[in-house]
């Protein structure tokens, strides 16, 4: 029996996490997969229940399972908390305790969104691209942090730090993917201002030469963030750092046609993995159903693959994902103007309707 551990969180996480499970009860039953699906709290709904964003015991139970799937944390309620309190500081802690130091961030575009876009069709065409975002160290967590008064003036301080052992083993996540994909690493910086990103350029390097079949360039992330714009289908595999990673995948997401399509996978050394959509919990929809449960759906798809070493039933999800598409379904996000939009269970209904007759 697969243990997998739902975190549905905050704003819209529910709703969607509840179709991705549906899509996992499914695919698994008819794939011979034994899941079983237990439920816990994180973000504003852990600190309303238990006055934590995240519970001893939840991280306890996470790392007893496969996989955590996660829906999204935070919203305007708990807005004017310190950040060592509030929601997000729930999903940092399970990042951190998992050991989840690999964030991967698929961007492509399917071909039935491409006028989804707010980038020309010529432009979106062909966009395939994984961002690499190492995700327990650097800025997010550098010490010293926190706030204080000198002379009399408010204060404030956060650490960019990086040690070369953090940089290298998301080097080689990056390497090895792209050895699976198109052969290209983009490693994205800001080495003419930052002494933390010239280490990244070295040991970026160092880590290359373990793989000659792969191309390394580096970009500046300033310059990355509008070549994105201009070229995005021209990248392949983008490595950066937790902050700069945050940025660009948000950016990549939104060229693809809509942040509500992007899932990502957080790998590590513990063996757990944690699924979420890249999307937020979008507190002014939440509750509505009206949120697009495609990249919670498409997160269930990755921990398919990743954690239970499914490849063939996350294709399915992948392919049935596909086919509601190009039929012209549509969430709000992605509705055009003459076209009347789908509900979150509605498209989650979709989705299981194309399962059930490939
Ligand atoms: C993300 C989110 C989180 C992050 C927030 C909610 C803490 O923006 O997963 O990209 O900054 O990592
Ligand atoms: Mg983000």
């Amino acid at each position: 029996m697969e243990r997998i551990l739902v975190l549905p969180g905050d704003g819209i996480g529910p709703e969607v996490t509840r179709e991705a499970q549906r899509v996992l009860e499914v695919v698994g039953a008819e794939s011979g997969l034994a899941l079983e699906f237990e439920e816990d709290l994180i973000g504003g709904a852990a600190i309303e229940a238990h006055g934590t964003p995240l519970a001893d015991e939840t991280v306890e139970r996470a790392r007893s399972c496969r996989a955590v799937l996660l829906g999204a944390v935070g919203g305007p309620r708990w807005d004017d908390m310190a950040v060592d309190v509030r929601p997000e500081k729930g999903l940092l802690r399970i990042r951190k305790e998992l050991e989840l130091f690999a964030n991967l961030r698929p961007a492509a575009v399917f071909p039935a969104l491409a006028s989804a876009s707010t980038l020309r069709p010529e432009v979106v065409d062909g966009i395939d691209l994984l961002v690499v975002r190492e995700l327990t160290g650097g800025i997010y967590f550098g010490e010293p942090r926190g706030r204080g008064e000198v002379d009399g003036l408010r204060e404030a301080r956060n650490t960019m730090v990086y040690d070369e052992s953090e940089i290298a083993r998301i080097a080689r996540v990056a390497f090895e993917s792209a050895g699976r994909r198109r052969g290209e690493v983009t490693h994205v910086h800001k080495a003419n201002v930052l002494e933390v990103s010239q280490l990244w350029m070295e040991v970026v390097a160092e880590v290359a030469r373990d793989f000659p079949e792969v191309r390394l360039d580096h970009q500046l992330v300033d310059s990355m963030a509008m070549l994105l714009l201009r070229e995005p289908a021209r990248y392949d595999v983008i490595v950066t750092g937790n902050l700069f990673g945050d940025i660009l995948s948000d950016e990549a997401a939104m060229i693809t046609g809509s942040l509500g399509m992007l899932p990502s996978a957080s790998l590590g050394e513990g063996g757990v993995g944690l699924y979420e959509p890249v999307h937020g919990s979008a507190p002014d929809i939440a509750g509505q159903d009206l949120a697009n449960p495609l990249a919670a759906i498409l997160s269930a798809a990755m921990l398919l693959e990743h954690s239970l070493d499914a490849p063939k039933p996350a294709a399915r999800i992948r392919d049935a994902v596909t086919r509601v598409l190009e039929e012209g379904h549509r969430t709000s996000d992605l509705a055009a103007p003459d076209q009347t939009p789908l509900g979150c269970r509605a498209m989650g209904d979709q989705v299981l309707a194309q399962l059930s007759g490939s």
